[in-house]
């Protein structure tokens, strides 16, 4: 809806939504999981950015993007010239999924059930934000935003309107420039994230 809404309702509305989302058990993660990691950024954000689901630091520190690929985040949006501030920052799945191998915890790709599962908290936090722009980072993400499974590839580097009215983006994951072995292609793929994001950032 287009309704105009008074701010102080809409906050006190994603209070509300927050903290029912700690209770959450819509899929099975939440068990062996430290805590919901819900999203974050200011709730009238025209920017909102959704990752894949919260690593091992993210579940101890209840924050969305503050390990190892929030800093590689961090560092893409400061060279994009987008002010992280600004937008809000969330998952598509609220629960870190991993495997214990000895004393690590192993992250584990979310499936398509649990994605499903979560994408009720993904649709009530882009109602209440309202976001001019959406940018899903990885297939994940880019899945729970437009509520089917498409290929980066594909998807990438074009707007891609949504059902609500808002303009969808998608990108890789942060987390896949981490792992890319070579450095040369590292580089390449991580200044082709730094423009989709300047391309974005433009736009706002
Ligand atoms: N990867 C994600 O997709 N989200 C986070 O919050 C952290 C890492």
């Amino acid at each position: 809806s287009v309704a105009p809404r008074r701010p102080e309702d809409v906050a006190t509305a994603w209070a509300a939504l927050r903290d029912d989302a700690m209770g959450c058990t819509r899929c099975s993660l939440h068990g062996p999981a430290t805590q919901t990691v819900f999203g974050e950024g200011p709730i009238d954000a025209p920017l909102m950015f959704v990752g894949e689901q919260p690593g091992d630091q993210e579940d101890l520190a209840g924050q969305p993007f503050v390990g190892p690929a929030g800093q590689l985040f961090d560092a893409a949006l400061a060279q994009a010239g987008v002010d992280r501030s600004r937008a809000y920052v969330t998952n598509a799945v609220k629960h870190f999924k991993f495997e214990r191998q000895g004393k690590r915890r192993l992250h584990q790709s979310p499936d398509a059930g649990e994605i499903q599962a979560c994408r009720w908290w993904l649709k009530q936090e882009i109602a209440l934000v309202r976001p001019r722009l959406i940018v899903a980072l990885g297939a994940s993400a880019a899945r729970a935003m437009l509520g089917k499974a498409v290929t980066i590839g594909a998807t990438r580097g074009t707007p891609i309107p949504l059902s609500d009215g808002a303009e969808g983006w998608v990108t890789v994951h942060p987390s896949y420039l981490l792992r890319l072995p070579d450095a040369a292609r590292r580089a390449e793929e991580q200044a082709r994230f730094v423009a989709e994001l300047r391309m974005v950032g433009e736009r706002l």
